[in-house]
């Protein structure tokens, strides 16, 4: 037997000024998204923003449904969107944002299982790192440098 360790870096903001200018710009979006949340059932809104590679932005949030697993996360929305709007460009970062109840959050909160095969589906095939940033309306930022390190074990087309 031998242990393997796999490591992870995520970056850590105490405030938005810390980061570049088109990352602020990108949070903002992902904020602006969040207010077009459908979430009457969980109450939980999600906004996220993408940068692609042409320099285009685009932003979707969360779409719930009465019939609750028909419900799409904002990430998946988002990917949707980008690989119909500009099919073939590759997405440079998306940041994410979430806020529960009526309360501002205060927190970074990290994609579901589901949001994150499908990021690592996109950055598969735009053949570059997504970098990802979290974040709640206030409080810490984290920044990671690929999907690969929100799912480090992880299943892709270069397994089947
Ligand atoms: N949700 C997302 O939009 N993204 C995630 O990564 C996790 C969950 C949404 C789905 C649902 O509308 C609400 O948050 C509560 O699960």
């Amino acid at each position: 037997m031998r242990e393997k360790q796999i490591s992870l870096t995520v970056k850590v903001y105490d405030s938005p000024d810390e980061l570049r200018a088109d990352e602020k710009e990108l949070i903002e979006e992902a904020r602006q998204a969040m207010d077009k949340s459908y979430s009457p059932y969980s109450n939980f809104r999600v906004g996220s923003a993408a940068l692609l590679a042409n320099g285009a932005t685009l932003s979707a949030a969360n779409q719930e449904n009465a019939s609750y697993p028909v419900c799409v996360c904002a990430e998946v929305a988002l990917l949707s969107a980008c690989s119909s709007v500009y099919p073939g460009v590759a997405i440079s970062k998306i940041a994410i944002t979430t806020r529960g109840g009526s309360q501002p959050s205060d927190s970074p909160k990290a994609p579901c299982g589901q949001c994150r095969q499908t990021l690592l589906e996109f950055e598969n095939r735009g053949g570059k790192n997504i970098e990802i940033i979290l974040t709640g309306d206030k409080g810490a930022i984290y920044k990671l440098a690929s999907v690969k390190d929100l799912l480090p074990l992880h299943f892709s087309g270069a397994d089947l």
